[in-house]
């Protein structure tokens, strides 16, 4: 398998987080691009028509993407357990918040690296941010449990969303009002797979 990745991409962090605890990394060939929205990289392309990156390039010759899609695959071909059935829906939320967090926090750095400075447009960096802050205190006040319970995909989404915060959005302070989660966050990035993903 090859994954076309960038370690800069929280999405590809929670796939590249999934390879080394599912066992599955040695499997792997990693196939770095430098690619961004408005000038793709070729093998970004080739893998996914949409660009985006990581995509997991099969031994059978076709592409998967979209991290969870790639989650889910890795998961069935280690038999791990990162998709419980008890709670399932809320683990799937869960993880479908983490990743609107890295979503938008992307596009917070795009809009500065890519747009020329007098047109980035203030209000709706601003909004941006409010999407990551409201999601982040939802994850603080209803999540604990899930993220505090057995091992699944939902905390390795979490940890690579909140590691993106960091990476690129420090001067924001996510933890200020979130000390549950801060206190969580601080134990799960002393894992030896998420030491290994540090972007930085
Ligand atoms: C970044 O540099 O923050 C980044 C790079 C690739 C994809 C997403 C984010």
């Amino acid at each position: 398998m090859k994954l076309i990745y960038n370690p800069a991409s929280p999405f590809v962090r929670k796939v590249w987080l999934t390879l080394i605890e599912t066992g599955k990394i040695d499997e792997v060939e990693l196939v770095k691009v430098v690619t961004t929205a408005v000038d793709t990289a070729e093998d970004a392309k080739a893998a996914n028509p949409l660009g985006k990156i990581p995509s997991l390039v099969l031994d059978e010759g076709y592409a998967i993407y979209d991290s969870r899609v790639i989650c889910r695959y890795l998961n069935d071909g280690a038999k791990a357990e990162l998709y419980p059935n008890a709670d399932l829906w809320r683990v799937l939320t869960l993880e479908a918040t983490a990743d609107g967090i890295m979503e938008a926090a992307v596009l917070m750095v795009y809009e500065g690296r890519i747009r020329p400075e007098d047109m980035v447009y203030a209000p709706w960096v601003d909004a941006q941010w409010e999407k990551v802050s409201r999601a982040v205190a939802q994850i603080n006040d209803s999540f604990m449990d899930l993220l505090n319970g057995p091992f699944c995909i939902a905390q390795i989404a979490v940890g690579a969303a909140l590691g993106y915060l960091d990476f690129r959005h420090d001067d924001r302070n996510w933890r200020r009002d979130n000390p549950a989660l801060a206190e969580w966050y601080a134990d799960f990035a002393q894992r030896p797979s998420m030491q290994t993903t540090r972007p930085d």
